[in-house]
Order: structure tokens, then C-alpha cells, then sequence
């Protein structure tokens, strides 16, 4: 049996945090997709850490952390994760496996990243430069080396293929820095990960499903930043949906049963791209700044705005949601009014759709407004002692999506959150 927990928005909406309070339910925690261009936040005791890699089940004992087929692994990042964990006294040797047909990110393909966004000038994506666009081109272009081929004796040949390759990519693009530290760097990582439990991912988690365990799939970005039904081209390269559990693990659908959808109490999106309701002023500054919403990755300000019911709506139909998890539900304590966006006046007429091409066409998003609770929520621990304003507006939620908020997380930490 397979439970997933992905994003709902444009990412960061706390899967790390969530990940992390679920695991304990759980015997194997798997990502499916994504890089190191994903940075999860949780807090062990009142340490943050920012997982980038490994799975957020890490921290729990004893649980198995798989990273699926369907990641890009950057193995420098990797290595300097393990050590991180290790210092919380993780036995990542122990509990982290790792699937040998999982892409490699080369430093060459971060170059390529980093050449390709400079060469679109006002029209860059905004990423996070991690070579995830780089990496799953040479996936789905046939070209990409993989952690089996690690253990591979023609490894070196096949890099030093693809790294000439590259150059004559790079040079196209007339990129002139020096990449030679980044490469010893990557061999050190490559010598660690070898050492590392590589498996053959579909084989060890059907296994694993067929001896009784729970999986349960982490999600990285989120499904507005999915390559198919994201706000393409502003989206990233990976199938960031259910859909990418099956071919990003190499289980079968039916064996998905609940489907966990996280999004925030607002919305926040860091990068170029379509934000129908992205807030300029005052509003979008106060959550900016009691949200403390800068990325975990690359440390920008994220764009802050309102929740939009139509963008979670059609989220929660593509990914078959069960059941949402709303975070950041305290960063609204401090706002007398609050705004959902219910609808979407595209020239004049009413839409609940998301249109094709969203920053082709000018949204004027509809919202409803509410009364702010004005409280602080950030001790309650049960969800009949929240305010009558709170209770107004989730319940709003539940009628519009038809998929109920089952867990309210009211604060970073832990403990905090509280099932409605
Ligand atoms: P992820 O990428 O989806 O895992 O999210 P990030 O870790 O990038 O960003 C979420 C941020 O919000 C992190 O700094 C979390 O510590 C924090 N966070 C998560 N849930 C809550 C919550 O309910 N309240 C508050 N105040 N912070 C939260
Ligand atoms: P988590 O898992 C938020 C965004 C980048 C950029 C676009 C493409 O922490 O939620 P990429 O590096 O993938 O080529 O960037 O996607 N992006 C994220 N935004 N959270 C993330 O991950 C993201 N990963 C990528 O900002 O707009
Ligand atoms: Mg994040």
C-alpha cells in the first residue's frame, strides 16, 4: 500500500515538515522526482535542517528512505547531506537506499542550466540552476548516466562522452567559467555514493509493498510546476504529480490509496511564471515577512499572494487528492480581512478553468473575502477550540474543492498541527 504527500501550489507549502510528522505511520519514505532543486524544512528537536536529497523520513528511526527512479541526483549535494544528518546521529548507511536507474546531475549539466537561463534574458524560468532541466534532458534524450553506471569500469568513457558533449553546448552558448573545481568535487561525491546502498529500486519497493510495509511518496515542487500540467514553459522538468509516483518508483496505480495534498493557508511562488493572485502591496509584504518566505534553496524572496481555489481545484483533479493538509494557517493571525480567489474574469467573462497558456491571457482574479481570526493559533492543539473565523473559511474550502482539510499546521515545529 502506497500513500503519496505532494505539493498543491507552485512548492514549498511544508511537504518536509508533513513528511516528517506522517513517517512515523510509515515503513519507507520515497521520493519520486525532483533534485536537489527541492529544499524541505523540517526541525529535529529546535534545530532546522533543509533536505534537499534524502527523503524526510530520515530522521525517524529504523524507517527505510529510498530515493526513486525518478529523482536527479546531484551527488555532491548528497554527500554533504549525509554528513549533515550524521551529525544528528542518523545512520544514513543504514537507512538510506538509493535506485540504480536514478539520473545523475553533472556539473556540466548545471553550467548548461546556468548558460540556458542567462541566454533568455527577461524570459529565464527562474531556476534554482541545480541542472535539473540539463539532467532530465539527457534522460528523455538518451543520453544521461545513471548510479548503476557507477559500478560500471567504462563509467569514465561514458563521462567523458557526454562531458564533450556538453562543452560544445556550453561553448554554443559561449559560456567561459571554470568548471574544473566543480568536477573534482563530483568525483569525491561519486566515490561516496558508491559506498552507499545502491538497489534496484522498483524490485526493492514492490517487495517491500508485497511483504506488507507502507510506503509512503514524498512529492518535491508542486503540481503547478508540473512539465505537463504545470504553467508551462515557468514550470520544472519532472512529473511532480501522482502520475509520477508510478513511473517515478515503478509501482502500479492500484496501488496508490490516499492521496495527500499540502497546500498553504496563501499562496507563494518563487520564480518567473503566472500568479493570478499575486499581491504587490502592503498584504503580500506582511506575509513575505511573517511567513519569512525566501526560498530554502536559493534564498529569494518568494512572490506572495492569496489562495486560489481554481489552481487547487484543478490540483486536486489531477492528482486524485483525498484529503488536504493546510500549513501556515498563523501566518493569517495577524490580518483583520482574508481573500480566497474563487474565480477567474478572463476578457470579461467568468472562468473556473485554468486556461492554457495563464500568462498569455490577463486573469482578474474574483475573490471572496473573510473575517481574520486575530488570534494566536500557534498553541492550539485542538480544532473545536479554534476560532468561529477560522472554522468560516475552511469550511468555505471544503464546499468549493469537495476534498476535505484534514490537518491544519498551525506553526514549523513538530508538533504543531492539529487534525480538523
Ligand atoms: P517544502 O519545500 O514544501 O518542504 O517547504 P519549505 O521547507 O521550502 O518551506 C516551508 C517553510 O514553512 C519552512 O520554513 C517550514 O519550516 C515552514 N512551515 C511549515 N509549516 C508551517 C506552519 O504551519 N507554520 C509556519 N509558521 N511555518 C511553517
Ligand atoms: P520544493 O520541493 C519552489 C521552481 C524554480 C523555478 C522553476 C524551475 O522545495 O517545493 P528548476 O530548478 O526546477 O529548473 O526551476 O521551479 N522550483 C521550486 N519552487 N519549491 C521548489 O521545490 C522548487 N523547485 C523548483 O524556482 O521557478
Ligand atoms: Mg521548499
Amino acid at each position: 500500500m502506497v500513500d503519496v504527500i505532494l505539493g498543491l501550489q507552485w512548492g514549498d507549502e511544508g511537504k518536509g515538515k508533513i513528511v516528517d510528522f506522517f513517517a512515523k505511520n510509515y515503513d519507507v519514505i520515497a521520493r519520486f522526482q525532483g533534485g536537489p532543486n527541492a529544499g524541505h524544512t523540517l526541525y529535529v528537536g529546535d534545530k532546522k535542517i533543509v533536505l534537499h536529497q534524502i527523503p524526510s523520513g530520515i530522521f525517524h528511526e529504523d524507517k527505510t528512505n529510498l530515493i526513486g527512479s525518478g529523482v536527479v541526483l546531484d551527488a555532491i549535494t548528497l554527500k554533504k547531506e549525509c554528513d549533515a544528518v550524521a551529525s544528528f546521529g542518523v545512520d544514513y548507511k543504514k537507512n538510506l537506499f538509493i535506485s540504480e536507474r536514478t539520473h545523475l546531475i553533472l556539473p556540466t549539466h548545471r553550467a548548461l542550466d546556468k548558460a540556458s537561463e542567462l541566454s533568455k534574458g527577461d524570459g529565464k524560468i527562474g531556476s534554482t540552476l541545480k541542472g535539473i532541466g540539463p539532467a532530465y534532458m539527457d534522460k528523455t534524450g538518451r543520453n544521461g548516466l545513471r548510479v548503476g553506471d557507477l559500478l560500471d569500469k567504462n563509467f569514465t568513457t561514458q563521462y567523458i562522452k557526454l562531458r564533450m558533449k556538453h562543452q560544445r553546448l556550453l561553448d554554443n552558448f559561449n559560456f567561459q567559467e571554470d568548471i574544473t573545481s566543480w568536477e573534482e568535487e563530483f568525483f569525491e561525491a561519486l566515490d561516496f555514493l558508491r559506498d552507499l546502498k545502491i538497489v534496484n529500486g522498483e524490485y526493492f519497493i514492490n517487495e517491500k509493498i508485497a511483504a506488507g510495509n507502507r510506503v509512503l511518496a514524498e512529492g518535491a515542487q508542486g503540481s503547478m510546476l508540473d512539465v505537463d500540467f504545470g504553467t508551462f514553459p515557468y514550470v520544472t522538468s519532472s512529473s511532480t504529480i501522482t502520475a509520477g509516483v508510478c513511473s517515478g518508483l515503478g509501482i502500479a496505480p492500484q496501488k496508490i490509496k490516499e492521496v495527500i495534498g499540502i497546500t498553504k493557508a496563501y499562496c507563494t511562488r518563487v520564480g518567473s511564471g503566472p500568479f493570478p493572485t499575486e499581491l504587490m502591496d502592503e498584504t503580500g509584504d506582511f506575509l513575505r515577512n511573517a511567513g519569512n518566505e525566501f526560498g530554502s534553496t536559493t534564498g529569494r524572496p518568494r512572490r506572495c499572494g492569496w489562495i486560489d481555489l481554481i489552481a487547487l481545484q484543478f490540483a486536486c483533479m489531477i492528482n486524485g487528492v483525498t484529503q488536504i493538509v493546510m500549513t501556515k494557517a498563523d501566518i493569517l493571525d495577524g490580518l483583520d480581512e482574508l481573500k480566497v480567489c474563487n474565480s477567474y474574469l478572463i476578457n470579461g467573462e467568468e472562468k473556473n478553468y485554468i486556461p492554457f497558456q495563464m500568462n498569455r491571457v490577463k486573469i482578474d482574479p474574483q475573490f471572496k473575502s473573510f473575517e481574520g481570526w486575530k488570534t494566536d493559533i500557534s498553541a492550539i492543539n485542538n480544532y473545536d477550540t479554534m476560532p468561529a473565523e477560522m472554522k468560516t473559511y475552511i469550511d468555505y474550502l471544503n464546499n468549493f474543492i469537495k476534498v476535505p482539510v484534514k490537518y491544519i499546521s498551525n506553526g514549523p515545529g513538530r508538533e504543531q498541527i492539529v487534525s480538523v
